[in-house]
């Protein structure tokens, strides 16, 4: 699913690379994890595979494709989830995944299956500006499904949760 080689990647004007020396290969159905200390690199790493920063070094494989190759249909087959929820503040929960589903080409999920999956059908209606951190981490985590994506891609997706969820 994902083949990584030799990846180097420099931010503009940094001395140093961030990402360097990075191989690795990630199977179909396989849930792989970055574990290091904050400022390693691990959002970095997450922004190239999502074809987000160019201009790296080495070669990224997901399924057959070089990731310098993709196009727009590309954001039809991964899910994301960034560190920090953005989302559209005054509209409600509902409002904004409603919002986000009608981005994607293909049918979308029922935003109501996906909220009562991380329990929060009770705040459809509620304002994403009235969510605790915690309620918009496990918003932006439906947000990453709502296409049904064969790849997904969490950054700090516990972030703000009780161990139980
Ligand atoms: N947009 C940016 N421009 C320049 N440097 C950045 C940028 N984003 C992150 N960095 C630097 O890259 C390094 C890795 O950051 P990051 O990937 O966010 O780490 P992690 O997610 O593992 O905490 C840090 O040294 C950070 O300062
Ligand atoms: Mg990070």
């Amino acid at each position: 699913m994902i083949q990584v080689e030799n990846l180097e990647y420099a931010y503009p004007k940094a001395a140093v690379p961030t990402i360097k020396g990075v191989n690795f290969h990630v199977a179909d159905g396989e849930i792989f994890g970055f574990l290091g200390p904050s400022g390693a690199g691990k959002s970095t790493l997450q922004n190239i595979l999502t074809g987000m920063l160019k201009g790296y070094r080495g070669n990224v494989y997901i399924g057959n494709q070089e990731l310098r190759a993709i196009q727009e249909d590309f954001y039809e087959e991964i899910g994301v989830a960034f560190e920090f929820p953005n989302f559209y503040s005054r509209f409600t929960v509902l409002e904004n995944l409603r919002f986000f589903g009608g981005l994607y080409n293909r049918k979308t999920e029922d935003p109501y299956k996906l909220l009562k999956m991380v329990g929060l059908e009770q705040h459809a209606n509620t304002r994403f500006s009235n969510l605790s951190k915690g309620m918009k981490m496990r918003l932006n985590f439906c947000r990453a499904l709502l296409h049904d994506p064969a790849l997904i891609f969490l950054d700090e997706p516990t972030s703000g949760l009780e161990p139980s969820k």
